[in-house]
């Protein structure tokens, strides 16, 4: 039965957490199968309780090397050395590569079919201590936030779309005119002030915290992706923010990576512009709903 048949995909394809939340009652956060338009079936973690619940991982930022700039591993900016041949870097913000599975979101880059198929409204930011197992990230992470704004309607409904429009590319505008958008965030572990204290003081002064700022700027005109739970206030982004171009001119390549130049001050120091080791060894998952 031609018809039965056509209909059995969509009935049992759930496209993201919330479709699978509110037509299929699952209640509980874990790993579950969702399928994308397209007809590409992957695993991926569901948050079924936060704020209501229904949101679906769909990245994860994982710094494998620090040390290593623009180097393998560097997914979410280049693993191609920080050089102004590769300004778009490996263009992960804005292709439709995937890589990584959901299990191993903490102990490597993770992107899936959802980052640029499902439409949603909102974005969740979640810390977790790197190589934490699935059961235990919720309970580990020590810092967790997401918008309420629906802002992800104006950017066309995912982070693919609004990287399309915010390239995350070396010389792509200026700081601090061409900054994408920054949102209020709501905390759902940690709150804005552990938030802000993750960071070397350098950084404190410089940002505010409680949002979520897309597609940075620094001074000599690299970019970033995300600020993680600032805004930034003046041009020393790449503190920060995580992500980039394939290209950071100061002091080329030692902001060129996946988490940029939080140990421009030494690794995990704390002091001046450098992150806490906390910080910098847990693993950035984002999530939509
Ligand atoms: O982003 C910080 C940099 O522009 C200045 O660094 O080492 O001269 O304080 P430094
Ligand atoms: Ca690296
Ligand atoms: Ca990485
Ligand atoms: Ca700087």
């Amino acid at each position: 039965n031609l018809s039965l048949s056509s209909k059995e995909p969509e009935y049992f394809s759930p496209r993201s957490c919330k479709e699978l939340m509110e037509r299929y009652e699952i209640e509980e956060d874990g790993l579950y199968y969702l399928t994308s338009p397209t007809g590409v079936k992957y695993q991926t973690y569901c948050d079924m309780t936060t704020a209501g619940g229904g949101w679906t991982l769909v990245a994860s930022v994982h710094e494998n090397n620090l040390y290593g700039k623009c180097t393998t591993g560097d997914r979410w900016s280049s693993q191609q050395g920080g050089s102004p041949n590769v300004p778009d870097g490996d263009g992960s913000w804005s292709n439709t590569v995937t890589f990584g599975n959901a299990e191993a979101a903490t102990s490597d880059d993770f992107k899936n079919p959802g980052y640029y198929d499902i439409t949603a409204e909102n974005v969740a930011v979640w810390h977790v201590p790197n190589n934490e197992r699935v059961g235990r990230w919720k309970l580990t992470s020590f810092l967790r936030y997401h918008t309420e704004s629906k802002f992800l309607r104006s950017y066309g409904g995912n982070l693919y779309n609004l990287f399309k429009i915010f390239p995350v590319k070396n010389n792509a505008g200026s700081c601090p005119a061409n900054h994408g958008p920054s949102v209020p965030v709501v905390y759902d572990a940690g709150d804005a002030s552990f938030n802000h204290n993750l960071f070397g003081p350098h950084v404190r002064a410089r940002t505010d915290p409680g949002f979520i700022m897309f597609r940075a700027i620094n001074y000599e005109k690299a970019a970033m992706a995300i600020c993680l739970g600032v805004k930034p206030k003046d041009c020393n982004t790449e503190h920060s923010c995580i992500g980039g171009s394939g290209y950071f001119p100061e002091g080329s390549p030692r902001q060129c990576g996946d988490f940029t130049g939080l140990d421009w001050s030494g690794y995990g120091t704390h002091v001046g512009w450098s992150a806490s080791k906390q910080l910098i060894e847990a693993a950035v998952l984002i999530f939509y709903r």
